[in-house]
């Protein structure tokens, strides 16, 4: 071990007994801390591992990924009428009725996709961390923000990031053609898009989270994992390689579902709520552990068996507690991060910068937060002249 290491060591483990940050009131709720810095002796953040040499690398990518998209033509999914048969169907408000009616419908025509991005089934193997963001086609100006900051295709560390943004259609005529063409303009200069045809709507992330498994399957089998996340959290996205380039070198398992997990909670049976879950969609009272969708770690074995499972579990609306049950189907367990925590950051004191690059630079993942901010916190905790203070005095 060397001695940059030892003394990183050191001052990861202080920074742990420490709680790992002092919370104070004073710390605003405009955004959830998802998933903070991992176990202490997971990395090093010597700086030069965050200087990353990206000048190099887009005519590497940008050259295996000019393809002209294709056109699936599935058939119409017709509405099951029996589940009209269900008790108290009638009582039911119509968004619910209509998902009951739809359930079964799990196959869309694409209208962008990108079969290239990595490399053919053999050379997916190449692509160490991808990256697939859920994005609606209006959010236009996050994508551009995540395209410059940590979404960037690039070398991390000696491996390879690579991003796809996955999305349905919005609106309805001229809006909707509108917002298609969008995602086609971006789609040539960019190749990051897969686009279904399909409404792109809460109720449907779970349908575009399968989706893009089955894309997966059929394109980039061997990636060696996946950031699933929503495209307005700030992602460390060098850390994550780190991360998972110690959780590989441990060997041992090919399973890894990490994030932040939430359990002994269940489905919400009001039906005014956005989470609105009627028996008739979930009976138990109970969801398996899940990880929160803000944004979640996997492998790309258990990426497989969550999509070999989905087949036989009826859609849930809710992504991420699908997520959950198709691990739960498989025996498998999703896990917390150490240190991870929902609410609240490190608040020294009073005028003392929330968006502070110094701690931010030892997460992996915080959500919600505005494409300025983003973009600018990102170029601080690049900045080569960042110095840090030692924790105890921040
Ligand atoms: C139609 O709905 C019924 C009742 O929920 C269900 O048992 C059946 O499997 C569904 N059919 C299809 C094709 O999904
Ligand atoms: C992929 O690798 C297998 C062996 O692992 C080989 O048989 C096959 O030809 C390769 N396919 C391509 C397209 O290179
Ligand atoms: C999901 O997308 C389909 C296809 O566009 C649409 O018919 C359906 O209404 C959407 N479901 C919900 C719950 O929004």
């Amino acid at each position: 071990m060397t001695y940059s290491s030892t003394k990183m060591l050191g001052f990861c483990k202080r920074l742990f007994q420490r709680g790992v940050f002092e919370v104070t009131s004073v710390m605003v709720g405009t955004f959830l801390l998802v998933t903070l810095f991992y176990y202490s002796d997971h990395f090093s953040t010597s700086d030069h591992k965050f200087q990353i040499d990206i000048g190099n690398y887009e005519h590497h990518m940008l050259s295996s990924v000019r393809e002209s998209p294709k056109i699936d033509p599935s058939p119409k999914c017709e509405r099951n009428i029996s589940v009209e048969q269900l008790p108290n169907f009638i009582s039911l408000p119509t968004n619910i009725k209509d998902l009951l009616y739809y359930r079964h419908c799990r196959h869309f025509p694409m209208l962008l996709d990108i079969p290239n991005k990595c490399g053919g089934t053999n050379a997916s193997s190449d692509v160490f961390l991808l990256l697939v963001i859920k994005s609606s086609a209006v959010n236009y100006d996050r994508r551009e923000v995540l395209r410059k900051t940590w979404a960037k295709e690039r070398l991390s560390n000696g491996v390879w990031i690579r991003r796809i943004f996955i999305s349905g259609t919005m609106g309805t005529g001229h809006e909707t053609k509108r917002l298609n063409q969008l995602l086609k303009l971006e789609q040539s200069k960019y190749n990051d898009i897969i686009q279904w045809d399909f409404k792109d709507t809460f109720y449907n992330l779970t349908l575009k989270q399968m989706l893009f498994l089955e894309w997966m399957e059929r394109n980039c089998p061997r990636a060696n994992f996946l950031f699933n996340g929503d495209d307005d959290v700030f992602a460390n996205t060098d850390n994550m390689v780190l991360y998972l380039q110690n959780f590989e070198r441990k060997g041992g398992r090919k399973h890894l579902f990490a994030g932040h997990l939430i359990y002994n909670v269940g489905p919400i049976r009001s039906p005014q709520s956005k989470y609105y879950v009627p028996e008739q969609l979930y009976e138990s009272k109970l969801y398996p552990a899940y990880c929160g969708g803000g944004g979640f770690l996997l492998s790309g074995y258990t990426a497989s068996v969550i999509y070999a499972n989905s087949h036989s579990i009826p859609i849930l609306p809710i992504d991420d507690v699908y997520m959950g049950m198709c691990l739960a189907q498989a025996g498998l367990k999703p896990e917390h991060h150490l240190g991870v925590r929902t609410a609240g950051l490190h608040v020294p004191g009073k005028n003392v910068d929330e968006l502070d690059p110094c701690f931010f630079k030892e997460m992996l993942l915080v959500h919600r937060m505005l494409s300025g901010e983003m973009y600018t916190l990102w170029h601080r905790i690049h900045d080569p002249d960042l110095r840090c203070p030692p924790l105890n005095s921040r």
